[in-house]
Parts: structure tokens; C-alpha cells; sequence
């Protein structure tokens, strides 16, 4: 894939300070400093991956730009909001669609099977949001939204309930530990790509230690 010219380099800066200012006051699990994770994930993808490096970038910057979890469930938001700005910036049409295609179809519509649409760009994107759930940032996301939720941090006598409904694991109210065996887990084994199939093995382990750490010190050991 050709690198990327001197006019996509800048407007892929154009818009990490438009997202930047955007997300400013955004809650802390999808904020700016999340996108820049994304961003950093896709570009650590793409070194080893063939695809489209001014699509993958533009999307993961512009991905979360309107969560529908804001606009009353309207997935239609962000992919408008991304198009708009990008259309301001003179960026030819097929790159525009493709970017909201992806956007659109990373998003929870996309995920119940509801919108067909595949690329290779899409695969790095998705990956590389992927990567920022596990981890030791995964770690720091999955405490962070259990403390905004006021959900316990683990609980011995609650159970884990794997391959719950989307609608029933959204009602939970398990404790976060729980959330590791419910998803984080289970993420290393849905990435798209080789590149990000090697990324996840390694933050998976991290993962493992931590609840290996966890369950020591819980059970009173050194
Ligand atoms: P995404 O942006 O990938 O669709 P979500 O909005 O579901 O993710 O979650 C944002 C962050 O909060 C992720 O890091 C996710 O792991 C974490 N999170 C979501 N649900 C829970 C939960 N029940 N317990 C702990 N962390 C959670
Ligand atoms: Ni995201």
C-alpha cells in the first residue's frame, strides 16, 4: 500500500483536533485519550497489515464521534457527523462512504448481524477498538465503568453467566471480575487479523496474571 501523501497527513491531523475538541468532555471510557489508544492501536496494526492507512486512521479517529448510546440508540449519528466534517475538508466521496460503512457497522446494530458490510479497513479498525477492552487499559476501562456504575469489584457467591443476551448482559448487575469471563476474555479469540491476533495474546496474559495476582492476594497469600 502506497504511503500516505502529504495532504492525507494533514487532514488526518485536521481531524484529531476536531475529535480532540469534540470528546474533550466525554465520559472517560470512550474520551479522547481512548481514540488516541485506537489510533495508536491501528497504527501498531497496520505495520504489519496491508490496508488502507488513511481509511483505518480517519475511522479510528472518527469512530466514536457521536455514541447512539446518546442520541437515543440513533446509529446514524456518528456516520453523519464524520461525513460532514470529512466533506468539509474537500476528502473525495469513496473515502467518506467507506469510513461511515465502518462506522456504522462497528456499532452494536452491526454487531446483532443487522448490516452487511466487510473490508479490510473495517477488520484493522475493529481490531485495534478491540485491543483498548483488554489489557492494562482494559483493566483500567472495565474498574473504571464498574466505579461509575457503583458495581461491586467482586463477589464470590456471584456467579459468571457466559453467552448471556445481549439485552440480559446489558441489564447486569454483576460485579466487574465477572466482566473479564463475560467479554475481555473471550476478545482475543475475536480479533480480525494476525497483526492483532499477536497483540491480544500478549494483553490477554496481562489479564491472566492480574486475576491470578487478584485471587492470590483476595485468598490472603504474599
Ligand atoms: P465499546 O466501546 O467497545 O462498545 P462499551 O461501551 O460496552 O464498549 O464499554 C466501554 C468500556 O467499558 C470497555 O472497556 C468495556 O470493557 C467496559 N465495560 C462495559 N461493560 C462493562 C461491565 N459490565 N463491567 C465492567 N466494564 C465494562
Ligand atoms: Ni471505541
Amino acid at each position: 500500500m502506497a504511503p500516505k501523501t502529504d495532504k492525507q497527513n494533514d487532514i488526518i491531523e485536521k481531524t484529531a483536533a476536531f475529535v480532540a475538541e469534540k470528546l474533550k468532555d466525554a465520559e472517560s471510557g470512550h474520551d479522547w485519550w481512548h481514540i488516541l489508544r485506537v489510533w495508536n492501536n491501528t497504527k501498531l496494526i497496520l505495520q504489519e497489515e496491508e490496508a488502507d492507512a488513511f481509511v483505518c486512521e480517519l475511522t479510528a479517529l472518527l469512530h466514536d464521534i457521536a455514541d447512539s448510546k446518546f442520541h437515543g440508540g440513533d446509529e446514524t449519528v456518528g456516520p453523519r457527523v464524520a461525513g460532514e466534517f470529512l466533506s468539509s475538508l474537500q476528502v473525495e466521496p469513496s473515502v467518506i462512504e467507506h469510513v461511515q460503512q465502518i462506522i456504522l457497522n462497528m456499532s452494536y446494530k452491526a454487531s446483532l448481524g443487522e448490516v452487511g458490510f466487510h473490508s479490510k479497513e473495517l477488520e484493522v479498525v475493529q481490531d485495534a477498538d478491540r485491543l483498548d477492552a483488554i489489557g492494562a487499559n482494559g483493566v483500567a476501562r472495565a474498574f473504571n465503568y464498574g466505579g461509575y456504575k457503583n458495581r461491586e469489584i467482586y463477589n464470590p457467591e456471584i456467579p459468571v453467566i457466559e453467552n448471556q443476551s445481549k439485552e440480559a448482559y446489558k441489564q447486569t448487575t454483576a460485579p466487574t471480575i465477572n466482566h473479564f469471563y463475560e467479554k475481555l476474555l473471550l476478545l482475543k479469540d475475536k480479533m480480525n487479523t494476525k497483526a492483532a491476533k499477536n497483540i491480544a495474546a500478549g494483553r490477554h496474559q496481562f489479564m491472566e496474571s492480574f486475576l491470578q495476582q487478584f485471587y492470590g492476594e483476595w485468598n490472603g497469600e504474599r
